[in-house]
């Protein structure tokens, strides 16, 4: 089937409990990665691109490759989408080139500015049959080149979001209600330890959660910046030349209590990056006489299969659904 639109995959998803992950793909084995294991699994998917992904390897190859991953899964939907769309003119340049969703992220400008925004992406959007989510509240974390300090983040405004959604018009909606992008979500200080002495993070905020699904009854809501940060990719990391100090992420059952609320898409980036990155530090360990890209990619993509076929199983619960 052709690229969709992630409209039905919505609706299923939140009348049946689940949630759709959305990867971000920059290279041919990431989208061969978590292509697979869709396939394997049987799930719908969502394969974004960030602006830093357009700018590493080009929107064109991007779009080519996720079209070759369309003809290798016939049988799944895949939708195309623009992750953190900075501007009008990126997210238009991505729905005229072939994209079927985009996110406009104004959720760093003043309310007034971000509604302004939302709305003209959305009317030229959807007047190209392509839809759009947008944002309220404000993540931790690093995405491209902004930076949002703890102290600057902000949770989404439950009273906020009826106001935002109808003045804009947008299909989905990312709120801010605990998660933070990048590998370092929280710091030491923030967590507490369990008694095996690992850092344990601060609970999402599921009040916020409920109170807007409350708002906006059968809305999809998106979660961003939710790796969960294995540590066993982190510990293959250190054991092979890296430091990754204290790296911690989201609980898994906690997205996966989420997914069965009203969040219909889920984030994850930085999961995937430590799956690639542990293998190679490791294999370039174990094998120091090796040059072919292809001996460390091969497993490096293979991880990632793995990876991402275990958060489609246990985390979204989106497997079987496609
Ligand atoms: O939220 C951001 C995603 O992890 C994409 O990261 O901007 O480094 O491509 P990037
Ligand atoms: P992570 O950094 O937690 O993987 O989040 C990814 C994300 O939100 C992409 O938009
Ligand atoms: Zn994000």
């Amino acid at each position: 089937m052709p690229l969709v639109t992630t409209t039905e995959m919505f609706k299923k998803a939140y009348d049946g409990g689940y949630a759709i992950g959305a990867f971000n793909v920059n290279n041919m084995e990431i989208v061969q990665g978590i292509t697979e294991a869709a396939r394997e699994v049987n799930a719908p998917l969502i394969l974004q691109v960030s602006k830093g992904a357009r700018a590493y390897a080009n929107h064109t190859y991007l779009v080519k490759l996720v079209e070759a991953a369309v003809i290798e899964c016939p049988n799944i939907p895949i939708a195309l989408h623009l992750d953190h769309g900075p501007d009008f003119e990126t997210c238009k340049s991505c729905i005229d080139g072939g994209f079927t969703s985009v996110m406009i992220d104004a959720s760093s400008k003043p309310f007034a500015e971000n509604i302004e925004i939302t709305k003209k992406v959305v009317e030229y959007a959807h007047d190209h049959g392509v839809v759009v989510e947008a944002e309220l509240g404000a993540l931790a974390g690093i995405e491209d080149d902004v930076k949002v300090s703890a102290e600057e983040s902000h949770y989404t405004k439950p009273e906020e979001v009826e106001e935002f959604v109808s003045k804009t018009g947008c299909d989905s909606l990312a709120i801010a209600i605990g998660t933070s992008h990048g590998a370092y979500k929280f710091t030491a200080a923030q967590c507490t330890r369990n008694e095996k002495g690992e850092l344990v993070p601060p609970p999402l905020r599921f009040d916020i959660l409920e109170e807007v699904s409350k708002r906006l009854p059968g809305f999809p809501i998106v979660l961003h910046g939710s790796s969960s940060v294995p540590q066993e990719y982190v510990k293959m990391i250190n054991a092979n030349g890296g430091k990754m100090p204290d790296a911690v992420g989201i609980p898994e059952e906690q997205l996966r209590q989420a997914a069965r609320m009203a969040v219909c898409k889920i984030n994850i980036d930085s999961d995937l990056r430590l799956a690639m990155t542990g293998t190679i530090r490791q294999f370039f360990n174990e094998h120091p006489d090796k040059f072919d890209p292809r001996e460390y990619l091969k497993p490096a993509r293979a991880n990632i299969k793995e990876l991402v076929k275990h958060k489609l199983i246990n985390v979204l619960g989106c497997d079987g659904k496609a």
